[in-house]
Order: structure tokens, then C-alpha cells, then sequence
């Protein structure tokens, strides 16, 4: 009956589009509409359905989805009906990304064309540019403070270079990830100057108080998000003598989606960057999209409803692309982002694996994988047609949002235990060679984060000072175990940039006024070139960085058991050094792969009897599939040197 009911008003609607709209072929934009206008329908009443204006705002969203699909490109249709047809080809094991500043990389948009083939080298295929949309010149967050969403920062280029390089990457089987900020603006943005100059109309855009009453009631459950450079969640404007609520910086202000009116501006925007040919996109901080009194405003069951509508629309508009989560929440409601109640991913298909990321640091601090092991137990099922983002650093920090009970549950007090990573990887714990340093310490719960560059938190940098070649060694060894974990867990593995070539902390951050309060600058660095050149140098750091990496991108994507079908055992090995876990070929379950790794500085050892009956191994002939080589075995007694890793195979 409600079906009914909402394919009249789809029809009428239809009928009230504009004639210019109506005059195109829009064969497969009409049948993607009618197989998701259901649930469009759905999603938006509920969202809206109280306001007077529904129907007027329903129609203007059927209107955006039909002119984004107008402006779209025959090559990129001719995308959205091949991916159509072949809709778990993000599962595949063939893809490898890194994430990246196009300026802090390569100057530009233009100079990351000119770089393609370095990823090709690598073996990387997806690149995630992050933000290049329009920002103020000081107050930018690494751009995540958009000052207009439809344009590239001139500091990046144009969106002329934007095309041409998207086209690039098509042409070499690239995928392009591009950001699309959803949750706030900066203060510059039109829209938020609009509502300064009092204009009621843009007001509504984001939420703004006459006074400190709700503000203070939100304030109550509402955690700091940078306590140290933006304490509180609201701003005082002087020109509109009004409170904003900035969750993140104060000069990020939070978009209100319980207006459609932004609901429909954000949407066109995320089809108008699908249309400048992104293959994905990665949605800002989702967690934040919703707000409620009494609550902590974050993983809202509204966050999940808008970013289903999100997903439906783009469906119709732009099959093809795919969402990322940027949700660094609890292990729990991380996987909620895929889409609940849904049998395949009906909200972002990929998400952040924060967990896995930050359980692996712990297991180099404490050389034990017993939360690591505990931790990924705990890690929810997620639906079929989706997949992780598994990545070792970011530009962001390491939060330690590990369960407590999981924590207790491994042996440790949870406050002892995170005091002990922070000064572990901040290099106040004697023995340590990390050299971290804080972010984010909020003094009234004495929360804190971590900032620094993959090599220099695993000790390239102390090792280097010292000119310890054995330290050096280990370093690098720590460098490959923990990407060899990320390529082999199932998900889209994503390195991040300078890591491959072994790049330290940057500590140029602390010159800059904009940026000396945010050590997150400690791990963005410009690439150095010549350093990078240093990767054909037999036996440099970078050699041996870059090769190992361009290996293990190599044999990923030779495994077809690393393709991710939800096809990973976790095994429990007796050995709280080791990580161990089974990869099974979705196609041919006879065939596995076992993926361990020791987290120790010294050889332990795995009883691939004691793994039960998998009938996978006759222990005589197992390789690596990494190195080529067989690994060292006392009968069937698998020996792992320290901080070594095999992917076995028979
Ligand atoms: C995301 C970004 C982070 C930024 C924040 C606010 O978490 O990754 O860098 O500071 O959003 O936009």
C-alpha cells in the first residue's frame, strides 16, 4: 500500500520536472529511481515528513539526482552499468591505495599526474587526494574546512586538472578517492557568511543559538573533540551575536541535516564530485552527522538514516561510486556504517578499520598480540558486499578507543594501559624508541592521542640518529610486519604517503603559526624526491622500504584468498607473540593461506598440528608466498624470527 502511494507521488513528481530535464534519454536514471524511489521515499519522510514543505523539498531532490545524472559523463555511465554488473568488484584483492596531499606530494594536481607512474611502480591503484576543495588561506584543518565545495583550492589547481587527471587514472586502471566534507564548513563559507549577515534562510543551515541554555545542555554529554586548540562544541559569533555549534575547530561550522534543504546541497555536491569522474568518496567524519540533546551526538540512528538516503540517491545518479566511512568510533557501531539491517552494504561499502589499525600498534608496544587477538574477536560480522580500508598511519592521530573490557579482559587496567602507549610511543617509557608526541590530551578526563610518522614511531628515526645498523634493521622489519598485516586481513589495504620510502617525523609544523598546536603536522610531510630516488639504491633505508612494500603489493594481488568474501579465520595460537589467521580462497575452499606474524624481538615458535583439522598443509612443502622461500621448520614446528611475518601456502 505505501509502495503504492509513493509511486504516484514518484509519478507526479516526474511530472513536475522541469522540461528541460525531461527532454533527455533517461532510460536508466528512470529505472534506478523506480527501483530505489521505495526507499528514498522512506527514508526522506522520515527524516522530514513533519515539515510543511515536504513535497516541495522531495521534488527538488528527484530534480538534483535527475540534473547530476544529465551532467554526467557517457564514459562514467558506461562505468556505473559495468560495476552494475559486477557489483562486489571492490572485494577484489587487486586493489592497494595510498592516501596522500596532492601539494605536500607532488606541488599540485599537475605534478600528481606526472607521478602516476611512481604508483604504478608500487603497485598502488588507488589514490586517495585528500581534501583539495576551496579552504581559507590559515584556518583550514588540512582542508577539511571547506570554504566552497564546487571548486578546487587554487593552491591544487583547477578543476580542469582535476579532470585531467581523473582521466589519467582511468586510462591506467586507477581509482580516484576524493573527500567530500559533510559535516560542517568552515566559517567562510558562503553559506555561513550569508547567515553573519543575518540571513534566516542560511541560519538554518547549521545550528545557531541566541543563547547559552541548549548549547550548555549539549555541552553536558557532548566529549571534546580537540579539547587543547577547541575546547567546547559551540563558538561565539560576534557579527550575528549568536552561539555556533563547531564540534571540531571553532571556525568549522556543523551543518544542520535536520534541514533537507542542506540534505539536498549536500547530496549535489557528492554527485557533482562523482561526476568530475571520483570512484570514490570518502564522507568526512559521518559519526557527527546528527545531533540530540542528552547525548553524545555521535552514531545517531538519524547519521545512519541520512547516510542511507545518501547512499540510495547516489545509486540512481551514479552507481558506480562508492562511499568511505570516516567513522573512528567503537569497534561496534563502526560496522553499523555499512548498513544495518541490510544484507548487502546499503550505507558507505567501505570503512575505516580503526581497530585493527590501532590494536596493531598496541601489539608493537607491548610485543603481545593478546588485545590484538581479543580485540578482533570482538570486532563485529560485516555485511558481504563490503569492505575495510586497513591502513597502518593516516594523516589523523592513533586514538586508543579500544573496549575497556577487552582491555581487562588481556590483563590490563584500561587507565594504566593507555598512559603506557602514549608514553611508550612519545618516548617517555624508558626503552622505548618511539618518538611520538601527543595530541588532543583533554585535561578533564585525561584522554590523549598519539601523532607521529609510521617510521619514526617504530624507531627509524632514533636508529638513524644512532647510526645503529641493527636497530635500522629492526625498524624496517617492524615497518613490513605491520603493512604485511593490513594487505593480507581482507579490505582495501591503504598506505600512506612518504611511509613507503621510510619517511620521519617533519618537525618544519612547529614553525608555522597555523599549525604549531596541531602535531598531526608531525606526520604530513612534504615528500623529499631525492630521497626518494634513494629506492634504487641497493641497501638504503628507502630500498628496502619500497621493494618490500612492492612485493607484498604483488603477491596480494597474485592471492586470490585475500579477496574479501568474509573469508578470514581468526586462529588461536598458544603463542601470545603471534598473530595468526587463515585466508580461504571464496572460489576454491580447499585452497588457504596463512597469514602470522610475531610481534616479538625474538623467534617464536607455531604448532601447525595444534591448528586442528584444516587439511591445508603437508608441512614438508609450505612457501611463503611473500619471499618464495620455505619457511624454517622443526617438524611441524613453524619458526617465525622476530618481527617477521609469512604468508604460507602449501
Ligand atoms: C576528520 C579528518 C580530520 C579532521 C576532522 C574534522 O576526522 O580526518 O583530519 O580534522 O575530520 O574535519
Amino acid at each position: 500500500m505505501y509502495e503504492q502511494v509513493s509511486h504516484s507521488l514518484l509519478n507526479e513528481i516526474l511530472d513536475e520536472l522541469k522540461p528541460e530535464i525531461l527532454k533527455r534519454d533517461l532510460r536508466h536514471f528512470y529505472t534506478r529511481l523506480g527501483a530505489n524511489f521505495y526507499a528514498i521515499h522512506s527514508l526522506f519522510h522520515l527524516l522530514y515528513g513533519g515539515r510543511e514543505d515536504f513535497r516541495e523539498q522531495m521534488i527538488r531532490l528527484v530534480e538534483v539526482m535527475a540534473i547530476q545524472y544529465i551532467k554526467r559523463s557517457n564514459e562514467l555511465e558506461q562505468l556505473d552499468i559495468e560495476r552494475e554488473q559486477n557489483h562486489n568488484w571492490f572485494l577484489s584483492q587487486e586493489w592497494a591505495g595510498m592516501a596522500l596531499y596532492s601539494d605536500c606530494f607532488a606541488g599540485d594536481l599537475n605534478g600528481l599526474r606526472d607521478k602516476l607512474s611512481y604508483f604504478n611502480e608500487l603497485g598502488i591503484n588507488m589514490v586517495h587526494i585528500m581534501p583539495i576543495l576551496k579552504c581559507p588561506e590559515g584556518a583550514r584543518d588540512g582542508g577539511y574546512a571547506v570554504s566552497d565545495f564546487r571548486d578546487v583550492d587554487p593552491r591544487a589547481g583547477s578543476l580542469d586538472d582535476l579532470s585531467q587527471l581523473a582521466s589519467s587514472m582511468r586510462k591506467r586502471g586507477m581509482l580516484l578517492t576524493l573527500d567530500v566534507v559533510v559535516n560542517h564548513t568552515s566559517n567562510e563559507h558562503a553559506w555561513a557568511v550569508k547567515a553573519r549577515q543575518g540571513e534566516t534562510k542560511y541560519q538554518d543551515y547549521y545550528y545557531i543559538f541566541q543563547n547559552r541554555e541548549i548549547p550548555d545542555m549539549f555541552e553536558e554529554t557532548m566529549p571534546e573533540i580537540f579539547p587543547e586548540t577547541a575546547p567546547g562544541n559551540f563558538t561565539w559569533d560576534e557579527d550575528m551575536q549568536k552561539w555556533v555549534m563547531t564540534v571540531f575547530n571553532d571556525y568549522q561550522w556543523d551543518l544542520n541535516y535536520s534541514n533537507p534543504a542542506v540534505f539536498i546541497e549536500m547530496l549535489d555536491i557528492i554527485l557533482f564530485w562523482s561526476n568530475q569522474g571520483a570512484d570514490i568518496i570518502r564522507l568526512d567524519a559521518v559519526a557527527f552527522l546528527w545531533k540530540k540533546i542528552g547525548t553524545t551526538s555521535q552514531n545517531e540512528r538519524e547519521a545512519h538514516l541520512i547516510l542511507q538516503l545518501m547512499k540510495d540517491c547516489c545509486q540512481v545518479t551514479a552507481p558506480a561510486v562508492l562511499f568511505i566511512a570516516e567513522a573512528i568510533v567503537a569497534p561496534v557501531e563502526i560496522t553499523k556504517y555499512f548498513g544495518e539491517d541490510a544484507i548487502i552494504a546499503k550505507e558507505c561499502e567501505i570503512a575505516y578499520n580503526a581497530t585493527y589499525m590501532a590494536l596493531l600498534w598496541d601489539a608493537v608496544a607491548t610485543k603481545s598480540t593478546t588485545l590484538l587477538n581479543r580485540g578482533i574477536q570482538s570486532l563485529p560480522d560485516k555485511l558481504d558486499r563490503a569492505t575495510w580500508l586497513n591502513y597502518v598511519r593516516c594523516h589523523d592521530d592513533i586514538g586508543l578507543g579500544f573496549d575497556d573490557a577487552d582491555i581487562r579482559l588481556s590483563g590490563y587496567e584500561p587507565h594504566a594501559h593507555r598512559k603506557f602507549l602514549v608514553d611508550y610511543f612519545t618516548g617517555v617509557y624508558d626503552d622505548s624508541p618511539a618518538r611520538g608526541r601527543p595530541f588532543g590530551f583533554n585535561k578533564k578526563s585525561g584522554d590523549v592521542r598519539i601523532s607521529g610518522s609510521l617510521s619514526s614511531l617504530v624507531g627509524l628515526e632514533a636508529a638513524l640518529e644512532k647510526d645503529d645498523p641493527d636497530e635500522i634493521d629492526l625498524a624496517i622489519k617492524i615497518i613490513l610486519l605491520l603493512n604485511s598485516m593490513i594487505f593480507s586481513f581482507g579490505g582495501i589495504p591503504l598506505l600512506y604517503y612518504g611511509d613507503e620510502i621510510g619517511t620521519l617525523n617533519d618537525y618544519s609544523y612547529l614553525d608555522d603559526d597555523h599549525k604549531a598546536t596541531d602535531s598531526r603536522w608531525l606526520h604530513r610531510p612534504r615528500i623529499n624526491w631525492d630521497k626518494a630516488e634513494l629506492r634504487y639504491q641497493h641497501g638504503s633505508v628507502e630500498q628496502k622500504i619500497f621493494d618490500g612494500l612492492k612485493k607484498m603489493i604483488a603477491a596480494r594481488k597474485s592471492i586470490a584468498a585475500f579477496a574479501d568474501f568474509n573469508n578470514r579465520e581468526l586462529l588461536e595460537v598458544e603463542n601470545p607473540h603471534l598473530f595468526a589467521f587463515l585466508r580461504t580462497n571464496p572460489d576454491r575452499p580447499g585452497e588457504s593461506i596463512l597469514v602470522v606474524g610475531n610481534f616479538d624481538d625474538s623467534p617464536q615458535y607455531l604448532d601447525l598440528s595444534k591448528l586442528g583439522n584444516r587439511g591445508i598443509f603437508e608441512y614438508g612443502q609450505i612457501r611463503d608466498a611473500y619471499s618464495g622461500e620455505s619457511p624454517n621448520l622443526f617438524k611441524d614446528q613453524l619458526v617465525i624470527p622476530p618481527y617477521h611475518f609469512y604468508w604460507l601456502t602449501d
